[in-house]
């Protein structure tokens, strides 16, 4: 899950109401919902976990035993990655969607941001794209394990980052 980087966000970042509740998803198992209206460009919530390299993460045991493909990291900008596992938070339960309502960013601290990409309303369920990269080519193996159930209108039916199968088929001459 990779991360854009940008200007912190002040909007409502300092009310005391608590903006999510953790709930069971209809998108997959547990999700993050919104508890109140939360305005478009409002920091939600810091991604934890501890900061480990991506040789690490590939070395850890399956996060979830009943799917391998199930994971809790998040790819910082500099190559390392958060496995919210150790030390996470809520965050780490927030689901993908290919239209999300929330986007996450690094800020100048190096902390990564759950930030609203729009204004949400109390009871709708909080997602971003997570944009996955998975090392290898993108067989139909590859493609129905992370297959999305997101349920949006335009679900482009996978968490993999579009962007890298676009550059993996110019790569290969299929490119149109
Ligand atoms: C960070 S966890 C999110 C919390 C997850 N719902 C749970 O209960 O463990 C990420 C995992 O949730 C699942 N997941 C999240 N969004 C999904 C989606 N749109 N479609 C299918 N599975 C999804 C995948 O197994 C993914 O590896
Ligand atoms: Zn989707």
């Amino acid at each position: 899950m990779p991360v854009t980087s940008r200007r912190p966000s002040t909007a409502s970042s300092a009310r005391s109401t608590r903006a999510y509740a953790v709930r069971n998803s209809p998108i997959h198992g547990r999700g993050v919902f919104a508890s109140r209206t939360i305005r478009k460009g409002a920091d939600i919530i810091e991604y934890r976990g501890r900061r480990i390299s991506m040789e690490a993460a590939d070395e850890l045991p399956d996060s979830d035993p009943d799917n391998p493909h199930h994971t809790f990291l998040f790819e910082l900008n500099d190559g390392r990655v958060i496995d919210a596992g150790v030390r996470g938070n809520a965050a780490r339960w927030i689901n993908h969607s290919c239209q999300p309502n929330c986007e996450p960013y690094e800020d100048d601290r190096g902390r990564v941001i759950i930030a609203a990409k729009r204004t949400i309303r109390a009871g709708e369920e909080l997602a971003y794209d997570y944009k996955l990269n998975v090392p290898g080519r993108r067989t139909t193996h590859v493609l129905a394990a992370y297959a999305c159930r997101c349920g949006a209108p335009r679900c482009r039916g996978s968490m993999l980052d579009p962007e890298k199968d676009k550059a993996a088929k110019v790569k290969r001459g299929k490119s149109k």
